[in-house]
């Protein structure tokens, strides 16, 4: 993994930049020295250099087994417990993966990341003509959402597979000890996996949360822990050149110069929930005290026809991340065409990649001539050891930025404000007088 600043730089003052990187290893050396603020929540510091042979070894069988016969895995989760998975598994996978005539693994599907009746009553409909098998995760194990699309899909499959074969498809993740689910788990004799209690929901995705999920749909663990363990290691030098210190830094200097939005750029569509991901990481780890960078996200090319003119001529409080894969996995070259109605004949024989390639580098120039700040982060190409990398270099760089604007990163104290209201409003016992009183509000 590449991060150049190259046309970042011209925003801000040399000096500026210079103190920025100054406070950013200072961040780091925090969070590596385990005193900041919310540090019993850090244990996803060491996690891609601590998980064992053995533990991997765990999932892949668990994730074979959940396999057998299986034409459908629904993964049940919300927020960290199912963006991490989703990412991988989306930027992996065949782009037709669903249509594809014949599957090596089972398809992942997602569920208990909304609350929408449609789309839980459509997976049931397909769930009806299928083999299916469901993994579970939810730390806290009380979340709404996951809770309800659980009843859902337990209901569905003891009604279809008996409750003894029920329990043999069944995998659940959740806390060691504490929430419902645990409680489920033991008494219906599901097998588990453990979220250790040092490591939030949206810094998971390297434990069996996003590991399990990612296996079962076919995919290499190990090696996406490989490229976790190397970026874990690079970026925990206090050296000016981590590359995790000048992403902090940047963005740091261009928030503190008015830049309050950050939109990370991708030309690959598969990378589309690396971006929700990120949102997340960010977005719930930053935004707090009436601070933070507003994480958005746009896919290139599909996206300048619809935001490059906001990008290009709007408000200028905006700064991009790009996210570029060096080499794409496909060969595809352009048709010549005898007619030349398009007038495309001078791009025949070459590769789509390369236009995609000159679209990246023409957008950068424009948007940077727009005045629009480019940070330039480029994998050599998708697969899993990029992916791990790349998953931890985001974390990291999340952990030292919280740090750098003085909020506790690893909280989400906010997130409960609509839980809350939404149990008001729907009667939860003990919520009577806040749902009275809300609902003179409406
Ligand atoms: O990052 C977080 O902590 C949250 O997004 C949680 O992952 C999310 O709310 C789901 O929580 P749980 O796994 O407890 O169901």
């Amino acid at each position: 993994m590449n991060i150049n600043l190259k046309s970042a730089l011209p925003f801000i003052k040399e000096q500026e930049f210079a103190d920025w990187q100054h406070k950013a290893l200072q961040a780091l050396s925090e969070l590596e020295g385990r005193g900041g603020k919310g540090n019993e929540f850090l244990g996803w510091l060491n996690l891609p250099s601590s998980i064992t042979a053995d533990e991997i070894n765990a999932l892949k069988i668990t994730a074979q087994n959940l396999s057998k016969g299986i034409e459908i895995v629904v993964v049940i989760g919300i927020g960290g417990s199912y963006l991490g998975a989703k990412a991988v598994i989306d930027a992996l996978s065949h782009s037709f993966n669903a249509l594809l005539p014949a599957r090596k693994s089972p398809l992942v599907v997602f569920a208990g990341q909304n609350i929408s009746e449609d789309y839980h009553a459509e997976l049931l409909e397909i769930l009806r003509e299928k083999s299916a098998a469901c993994i579970v995760i939810s730390k806290s194990g009380t979340t709404t959402e996951p809770a309800i699309a659980f009843r859902l899909i337990k209901q569905h499959f003891e009604e279809k597979y008996g409750k003894a074969e029920t329990k043999h498809r069944i995998v659940a993740i959740t806390d060691a000890a504490k929430g419902a689910l645990r409680t489920l788990a033991v008494q219906e004799g599901y097998q588990t996996f453990v979220i250790p209690d040092d490591v939030g929901g949206r810094f998971s995705v390297l434990t069996p949360v996003g590991l399990l999920p990612i296996a079962v749909a076919g995919f290499d663990i190990a090696a996406l822990i490989k490229g976790a363990v190397e970026m874990e290691e690079c970026t925990a030098k206090s050296e000016a050149s981590n590359p995790a210190v000048q992403y902090a830094a940047m963005r740091s200097a261009l928030y503190h110069g008015n830049k309050k939005i950050e939109v990370l750029v991708n030309y690959n569509p598969k990378l589309h929930f690396i971006t929700e991901w990120w949102k997340q990481l960010y977005g719930e780890s930053e935004g707090k005290e009436h601070k933070g960078i507003f994480p958005a996200g746009v896919d290139f090319t599909s996206d300048l026809h619809s935001m490059g003119q906001y990008l290009q001529e709007g408000e200028r409080v905006l700064f991009e991340t790009v996210l570029s894969v060096k080499q794409e996995q496909h060969t595809l070259t352009i048709p010549k065409d005898e007619q030349d109605l398009d007038q495309l004949n001078f791009l025949s024989g070459r590769r789509l990649s390369e236009c995609n390639k000159m679209a990246e580098l023409g957008t950068l120039l424009a948007h940077v001539d727009g005045g629009v700040p480019n940070i330039h982060i480029e994998i050599p190409t998708i697969n899993e050891h990029s992916l791990g990398a790349l998953l931890y270099f985001f974390e990291k760089a999340c952990g030292i930025s919280g740090y750098m604007l003085g909020v506790n990163p690893f909280d989400q104290p906010g997130v409960e404000a609509y839980k809350k209201n939404m149990f008001a409003l729907l009667n939860k016992p003990g919520f009577e007088q806040e749902g009275a009183e809300l609902r003179k509000r409406l």
